[in-house]
């Protein structure tokens, strides 16, 4: 069974094509560059630049896959959660396709997209697994048991971590999106020179907080002179510190849990320092740790195309109806 899949809850359109038997066959990615000049994604913006992208993007992908229309047996798009307006281009898309095209049509949830993105790395996971998902929008540790049996057992209680470090990088005059650059400034500078605080580390639930790190740095910035070492030390010190959490309570979530796998998924998931740091955990704690391959950690269209095609393949097909859910809850999903 042959998916496209559509992405287009923020400021990427990510379209591909999955397939049961073959794996991904192919997918292409728009990253919308408008947003720069604003610091932060401008919604309306967001959802005229997906108009004019998603259909020429399907094309060249069909084209870059050898395929034609008549050779696709089910499309799954992002029906939330994310910008109203940027998913209603990609459910009214997929809606369209689906008559013309007279296959069934799947909505899928985001973060069960990002989720399962580790399923395309050449060594997969298997259910049951812990997923630490860490984008720009949700810092979740997860107990996933199988397809759609998902349950959140800490979450960030303010910012997201991606969100963080976009603040942050933000704070020390560095361009939108935040996290990629503030990581490569992390690279040459000394972790050591400053410390941060780490909020709620020594409480023993699996929350976080994030929001303290972004206030610090807007302090220390008040109190130094922002040349490039100071941006570089800082940035280090703020991945450091963000690790340094994230790594303590998956620590606890395992043991607590006690799966012997770790998924880790969403757009931090392609942080270099956090990739080192859990997968060092994972060999002092003997359990295996799975990351999505780097370019599928933020959002593209082959985590929809895959999440769309375990579901569809399952005879799961949404109605008619272009309805999209911005503010949708992982754990309300249904179990296959
Ligand atoms: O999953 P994603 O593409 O979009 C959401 O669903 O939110 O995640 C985007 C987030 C942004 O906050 C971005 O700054 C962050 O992931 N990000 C990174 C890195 N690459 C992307 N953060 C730290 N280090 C990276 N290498
Ligand atoms: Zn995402």
């Amino acid at each position: 069974m042959k998916v496209l899949g559509i992405e287009s809850s923020c400021d990427d359109t990510g379209v591909a094509i999955y397939d049961t038997q073959q794996g991904l066959l192919g997918d292409l990615i728009y990253s919308q560059l408008t947003h720069r000049k604003y610091g932060g994604v401008v919604p309306e913006l967001a959802s005229r630049d997906h108009i004019q992208k998603v259909l020429p993007l399907i094309d060249a992908l069909l084209t870059k896959c050898e395929l034609s229309a008549d050779q696709i047996d089910g499309i799954a798009f992002t029906q939330g959660p994310g910008l109203a307006g940027a998913l209603m281009v990609g459910a009214t898309v997929a809606q369209g396709l689906r008559l013309a095209w007279n296959v069934p049509a799947i909505g899928i949830h985001h973060l069960e997209g990002h989720l399962l993105a580790a399923m395309l790395a050449e060594t997969a996971p298997t259910f049951p697994f812990l997923a630490l998902l860490v984008s720009g929008g949700h810092t979740q540790l997860i107990a996933v048991e199988g397809l759609g049996q998902y349950e959140i057992l800490g979450e960030s209680l303010d910012d997201a971590v991606g969100e963080a470090f976009d603040k942050t990088a933000k704070l020390m005059g560095l361009p939108y999106p935040g996290g990629p650059v503030l990581a490569q400034k992390a690279e040459n500078g000394d972790p050591k020179r400053f410390c941060f605080p780490r909020p709620l580390l020594k409480r023993p639930d699996l929350n976080f907080s994030f929001s303290g790190l972004k206030t610090h740095v807007a302090k220390l910035i008040q109190e130094s002179t922002l040349d490039e070492q100071t941006i570089c030390d800082i940035a280090a010190q703020f991945e450091e510190t963000v690790s340094e959490i994230l790594v303590t309570k998956v620590g606890r979530a395992m043991a607590q849990t006690g799966y012997n796998r770790l998924v880790v998924s969403g757009g931090v998931a392609a942080n270099l320092t956090l990739r080192r740091d859990l997968t060092q955990l994972g060999h002092d704690k003997d359990f295996a740790v799975f990351f999505p391959p780097l370019k599928y950690c933020t959002d593209n269209g082959a985590m929809i195309a895959h999440a769309g095609a375990l579901r569809l393949e399952r005879g799961e097909i949404s109605d008619y109806s272009i309805q999209v859910r911005p503010r949708w809850p992982l754990d309300s999903l249904s179990d296959i």
